[in-house]
């Protein structure tokens, strides 16, 4: 790696021109790189390894390898969409490891926070590591890492690049969106033909909806956290609000409360929504909903999501809560 310092006469891209223009340097920069080798590339979906995905599907095509870990706490739909978008429409070499039950079993019964990221990580190491080593001849491995991964080098996407393969798996790093701020890598996203859904999503941590899954992860409290967050998109977008709040999302508590369901008492669990507005996700603020639109998404998840009996609006700040739970 020869540095790691943003060129100062790199333009900030803004507008699908200059995206043009950044792909079409990254094409001749990554063919330069990489030659007829072989590049492995772990894809979640999330907006940055997707479009450095796309960045080599156009570069190298069959080249690239991308393994895909549903590790069981992605959102409704998103392994779904990745086959769909990356495999059929864009044509990659795509790796779909259904790695759920090894990962749920190895969390049940952990109830510690960071035990329970330990655990996440480790195993998606391990996963991606066992795919690696069944391919022949990689010299490559790319990553999503952004200009921000860089400069702080913090926790945030600590789950989501894959350091610390083991030492007979080091490849050569590619990292073609090393230089740029998320705002940038949408722009190139939407100039790549991402769907928008895909370009536009809310940030989502390494460790997924198990750290929306208080305490034990169980399926059916998972599955809670699971259909409860679809339905709070699915009515933010409705509503207009997807692009405008920063990050919103739904958590399930590991205690029941009693309630009353088609005229017999209920124990079952409370959802509790999450939504908060922030620059730097170093503090947040509360994103102030209108009450009609909170009052319908309670009826939906009450009457859709099994096991729940009420749902709660969290009203605290960051301080002094932090935006997840765990
Ligand atoms: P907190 O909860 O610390 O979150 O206020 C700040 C931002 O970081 C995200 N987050 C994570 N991202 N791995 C990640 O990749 C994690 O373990 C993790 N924990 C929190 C959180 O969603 C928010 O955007």
């Amino acid at each position: 790696m020869t540095d790691n310092v943003r060129p100062a006469d790199m333009a900030r891209i803004t507008t699908p021109e200059l995206a043009e223009a950044f792909i079409a340097q990254q094409l001749t920069a990554l063919k330069a790189q990489i030659g007829d080798k072989k590049v492995l590339l772990a894809l979640s979906g999330g907006v940055d390894s997707s479009v450095v995905a796309a960045l080599l599907i156009r570069a190298v095509g069959k080249q690239l390898t991308c393994v895909h870990v549903n590790h069981g706490l992605l959102r409704k739909g998103e392994p779904e969409q990745v086959v769909r978008v990356f495999r059929e429409e864009l044509g990659a070499n795509l790796i779909y490891v259904d790695a759920v039950d090894r990962f749920l079993d190895k969390l049940a019964g952990v109830a510690d926070p960071e035990t329970k990221r330990k655990i996440i990580g480790k195993e998606f190491i391990d996963v991606f590591a066992e795919e690696a080593r069944k391919l022949d001849g990689i010299q490559f491995l790319a990553q999503g890492t952004i200009y921000p991964d860089i400069l702080e080098s913090g926790p945030v996407k600590s789950h989501h690049n894959v350091g610390g393969l083991p030492p007979e798996l080091n490849f050569e790093l590619v990292e073609p969106v090393k230089f740029l701020y998320k705002d940038e890598v949408r722009v190139v996203g939407k100039a790549l033909g991402l769907p928008d859904s895909m370009v536009y999503r809310q940030p989502f941590p390494g460790p997924g909806l198990g750290v929306r899954c208080v305490g034990a992860i169980t399926r059916d409290r998972l599955e809670a956290v699971r259909e409860s967050d679809a339905i709070l998109r699915e009515e933010f977008a409705k509503a207009g609000l997807s692009g405008k709040v920063w990050q919103y999302f739904t958590i399930v508590p590991d205690f029941r409360s009693t309630g009353i369901k088609d005229g017999k008492r209920s124990f079952e669990w409370p959802v509790i929504i999450r939504a908060v507005n922030t620059q730097d996700a170093v503090t947040a603020t509360i994103e102030e909903l209108d009450w009609k639109i909170l009052a319908h998404i309670t009826e939906r998840i009450t009457h859709e999501v099994a096991g729940v009996n009420r749902v709660l609006y969290d009203l605290t700040p960051k301080p002094t809560g932090t935006i997840e739970w765990e």
